[in-house]
């Protein structure tokens, strides 16, 4: 059975804020609450325009509709520095946290793989804040006991929202350090009773391409829409989650607003961004650089230094940010430096055939 439809505005749980944990020089004064995060994800949404966030802070007082229409016709990429403040208490497991320097949030939001939006790094920042995310739904299937489709603010009531640095590194041999705010997908799986029938995730992005330019191109390389799975034991892995922000704010669209996976040891690939369905099932489920090239891309991916790319090593990376005099190279580690948390899930395989 479906899991109760409420008002947006309806019992939503504030975060506690512990301002001696908050790992950040953001006051607690400027940290808006998740009951007003989600009222301003309303009031976007009535506005009918904008991503979730683009326009956040400057519509808290909006008045005329004709302000919000001027503001919508002038929506560009600059207005995600605007996102809101979301607050989120540093993960009190160490696992979840590396004290590695984080990149700064100029280069998280700037280089990045989105292909909805283009191939070049710098597309998605251009191109993204096109992407309406209020309102915004998942569908959930399969080999469930609640299937539905659900409402954002559903999906997110009940999840306590954590700080977790993780380091997140691409199959292209870049990496950097990323404080996401989100919670573990297990508790999200967890409250859709799985059968014991499901041995997979697969989870599937929007497809909207009159706001994804990336998906009207007829020059692309993925089937649209972009998809991406994982095995069982995988998603029920504390490390991965379900991220909604970054470095203490509202996820930016071309870090794949409103929500999205990450799974930190393995390529970043296999994070997908801006989720809308995530299905149950018995079957291994197709992803698409795996159908791209699947002689490159297997599907578990998982980080490891010793099986090389067909086109390049995987035994060093580059840490953003980086430059031609500061190539910032550094050694890559099996499973992206957590073999402690997840190298048992993978006990007995042979990990060079099984890339
Ligand atoms: N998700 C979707 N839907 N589309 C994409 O093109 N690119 C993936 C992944 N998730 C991608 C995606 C790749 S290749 C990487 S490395 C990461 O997103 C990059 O995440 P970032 O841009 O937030 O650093």
């Amino acid at each position: 059975m479906p899991l109760k439809t409420t008002t947006k505005s309806s019992s939503k749980k504030a975060v506690t804020i512990n301002t001696k944990r908050f790992d950040s020089d953001i006051l607690p004064s400027e940290i808006t609450s998740e009951t007003n995060y989600f009222n301003r994800r309303s009031f976007i949404g009535t506005a009918g325009t904008l991503a979730m966030g683009s326009m956040l802070s400057s519509c808290a007082d909006a008045d005329s509709s004709a302000n919000k229409a001027s503001a919508a016709s002038t929506a560009d990429a600059s207005k995600q520095n605007a996102l809101e403040f979301l607050p989120a208490n540093k993960s009190i497991n160490n696992g979840f946290y590396t004290d590695e320097v984080k990149t700064p949030y100029k280069d998280i939001t700037a280089y990045n793989n989105f292909y909805e939006f283009g191939t070049d790094k710098s597309d998605p920042q251009r191109h993204a804040h096109k992407l309406v995310t209020d309102p915004w739904s998942i569908t959930i299937e399969g080999e469930v006991e609640k299937p539905g489709t659900y409402t954002l603010e559903d999906i997110l009531k009940p999840h306590d929202l954590e700080e977790r640095i993780y380091r997140l590194r691409c199959v292209e041999a870049w990496s950097m350090v990323v404080p996401w705010i989100g919670f573990s997908l297990a508790d999200l799986l967890n409250r859709f009773g799985m059968t014991s029938r499901a041995k997979y995730v697969a989870f599937e992005t929007l497809y909207r391409p009159d706001e994804m330019r990336g998906q009207r191109s007829r020059f692309g390389t993925i089937d649209w829409p972009y998809v991406e799975a994982l095995r069982i034991d995988e998603a029920m892995n504390p490390l991965t989650m379900m991220a909604i922000g970054l470095y203490g704010k509202v996820m930016p669209n071309q870090n794949g607003a409103p929500i999205r996976l990450v799974v930190p040891w393995k390529y970043g690939f296999k994070s997908i961004k801006s989720i809308v369905k995530i299905r149950l099932t018995d079957q291994l489920p197709p992803t698409s650089w795996n159908k791209t090239a699947p002689q490159e891309y297997g599907f578990y991916s998982n980080v490891n230094p010793a099986v090389n790319h067909p086109r390049w090593s995987q035994a060093s990376e580059r840490r953003l940010p980086t430059s031609l005099l500061k190539p910032n190279r550094i050694d890559t580690l099996p499973f992206n430096g957590y073999a402690e948390q997840v190298a048992h899930l993978y006990k007995g395989m042979d990990l060079r055939r099984n890339f």
